[in-house]
């Protein structure tokens, strides 16, 4: 394979990577099947939104071009596996997004960093190792927020149904010079207790921190204006 050309090949394509007719039948039966099982919004909302911050992490960490491009399609596949199970769909998504990388002509290392990346995301399995995997898992868990619970029936809010819609707002920060990533959430308190996000998010938080290190960075969370890692 010729370099230059595969390089500008995968760029053209990479634009369009949403535009994948496939990709799109993926994410949708993905959404299908985790809304049928009570989860989050996990559709086009979520991964374009986890694949801008991976690519804001590792730009504003001074990553190069390609390493940038790489995460942002990461993100936007990493969830198609939720289509076949919830269980291990970190893998799962790996295994189905190789076909599709194939076919952009990602060169072999490139689509094994994406592929790693992808299947390191969830927090059961996932191991943080290298610079894409650590801002995906920083990117996937930082997406908490009331507008991904789809439950209209406040009475029937499960935990997770809870905690998402307490959050009305949340950022994620980076700061170079200090080296950190932070996670900023504004929780109303008066529809779940910071108490109950910790519940449900320690190991995640615990996989941003190891992720943060990844990165050589620290990583923060401040939820209501209190700084709490
Ligand atoms: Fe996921
Ligand atoms: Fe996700």
């Amino acid at each position: 394979m010729s370099d230059s050309k595969d390089k500008n090949r995968f760029n053209y394509i990479d634009n369009d990577i949403r535009d994948i007719p496939m990709i799109k039948t993926y994410l949708a039966q993905a959404d299908k099947y985790l809304e049928a099982i009570g989860y989050t919004e996990h559709g086009l909302r979520h991964v374009n939104i986890v694949s801008k911050s991976i690519q804001y992490i590792l730009s504003a960490l001074g990553y190069n071009d390609r390493t940038i491009l790489l995460g942002g399609i990461a993100g936007y596949l990493h969830d198609i596996g939720n289509l076949i199970s919830r269980k291990n769909h970190g893998i799962t998504s790996a295994l189905l997004s190789q076909k599709i990388l194939e076919e952009m002509g990602l060169p072999l290392d490139e689509m094994l960093i994406v592929m790693s990346a992808i299947a390191n995301h969830d927090e059961y399995v996932g191991e943080p190792t290298n610079a894409v995997t650590a801002a995906m898992i920083i990117a996937d868990k930082a997406d908490v927020h009331r507008t991904r619970v789809r439950n209209e029936n406040f009475i029937s809010f499960d935990i997770h149904d809870r905690v998402n819609f307490a959050v009305t707002e949340s950022f994620l920060k980076v700061d170079k010079k200090k080296m950190e990533v932070t996670l900023e959430l504004i929780i109303d308190t008066k529809i779940s207790q910071v108490m109950e996000y910790f519940e449900i998010f320690l190991d995640r938080m615990v996989l941003c921190r190891k992720s943060a290190k990844i990165l050589n960075c620290h990583f923060v969370l401040i939820i209501n204006n209190v700084k709490l890692l």
